[in-house]
């Protein structure tokens, strides 16, 4: 049941979390599938209807920096990031406080848990409105690509949810940046629209996770991840006829192996994330035309053209890294 957002179907939302249920709710990144932080039950039932891995922990998601001291440890300098920051598309793993009253499947067991604040007003709504934070994953089954619309939720994972609360505005496209701040230098685990230089003026020198390490810190990110069903080729110059084509920026160079134009390419094969090559417009329609293409193009594999790799175009290629991987 996917519900329009507003006064009464916010209320119902509530009411069904209250009651330790599931619902999907939007976020300015992508829906989120939510349940009360602090009921193991509630907990449960996010990690049984997406199929995901007891050992990969959640976030959480609170109202707002007052609210997410009660739960993690945060000193000036984390507050300075969050006033900065916040509501916004930052996640931070901060240490757990003792006696937090979070389920202890939203950390999986760690010391240290994941807190954000989402600026999308109906997310807001619905956490001002209940006193405690939502743990909640990305709104489809583990290992899937991201929702960014209600109907990818209810594709993904029907009536498993009480409730799909709809609503625009779901447009950054891509997953909140995860900072780690419980190590002796900063670490982003999972790149998102913020990147470590809109970090290091407030915090000095930040690394990326994969950078330092060839663990992930951020369990989540060993698994299998934002795979469509059809497989992907990266950077591609050209199209195989039995590829659809994702393009970016201009495609006037792009030719069909064997003869020509992708402009010829039938309807629904062919998308471009951002004719005039914007990466914020890129990562907004990222998931969406990766849904699109899956579901329609009638072909056999994707084609990707090369998006540059800087700001949240760095959140792009990481996403159809992991996506081509699998
Ligand atoms: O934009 C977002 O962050 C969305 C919206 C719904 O808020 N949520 C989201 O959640 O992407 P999810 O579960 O798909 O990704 C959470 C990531 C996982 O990779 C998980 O391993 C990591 O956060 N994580 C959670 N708690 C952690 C912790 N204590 N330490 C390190 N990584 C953690
Ligand atoms: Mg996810």
């Amino acid at each position: 049941m996917i519900k329009t957002a507003n006064a009464q179907t916010i209320l119902d939302a509530v009411d069904i979390l209250k009651n330790g249920g599931l619902v999907a709710i939007p976020t300015e990144t992508v829906y989120g599938l939510a349940a009360r932080a602090d009921e193991p039950e509630a907990v449960q039932k996010i990690f049984d209807a997406k199929g995901r891995p007891a050992i990969n922990p959640l976030i959480i998601h609170v109202a707002s920096i007052e609210q997410a001291e009660r739960y993690a440890v945060m000193d000036e300098t984390t507050k300075a990031l969050a006033r900065q920051y916040w509501p916004g598309p930052l996640t931070l793993v901060l240490p757990l406080k003792k006696d937090s009253g979070i389920a202890p499947q939203v950390t999986a067991g760690l010391d240290t848990i994941a807190v954000r604040c989402p600026a999308h007003k109906t997310a807001q709504a619905v956490l001002k409105k209940l006193s405690v934070p939502l743990a909640a994953p990305s709104a489809n089954k583990s290992g899937t690509l991201s929702p960014t619309r209600a109907i990818h939720v209810s594709q993904s994972l029907g009536n498993t949810v009480d409730m799909i609360l709809a609503d625009k505005g779901v447009n950054v496209g891509v997953e909140s940046t995860i900072l780690d701040l419980t190590t002796d230098q900063p670490v982003i685990l999972r790149t998102g629209a913020l990147t470590a230089r809109d970090f290091e003026p407030l915090i000095g020198d930040v690394t990326y996770s994969h950078e330092t390490s060839d663990a992930p810190k951020a369990p989540g990110q060993m698994f299998r991840h934002y795979a469509p069903s059809l497989p992907l080729r990266l950077n591609a110059v050209d199209v195989h006829p039995n590829e659809a084509l994702l393009a970016f920026g201009s495609t006037k160079f792009m030719g069909i192996k064997g003869g020509g134009r992708v402009d010829d390419l039938p309807e629904g094969a062919m998308k471009n994330l951002s004719e005039s090559g914007d990466l914020e417009e890129a990562a907004a329609n990222l998931f969406a035309m990766l849904h699109d293409i899956d579901q329609k193009s009638g072909k056999t594999r994707i084609a990707v053209m090369n998006i540059p790799d800087k700001g949240i175009g760095r959140a792009i290629n990481d996403r159809l890294r992991r996506a081509a991987e699998s």
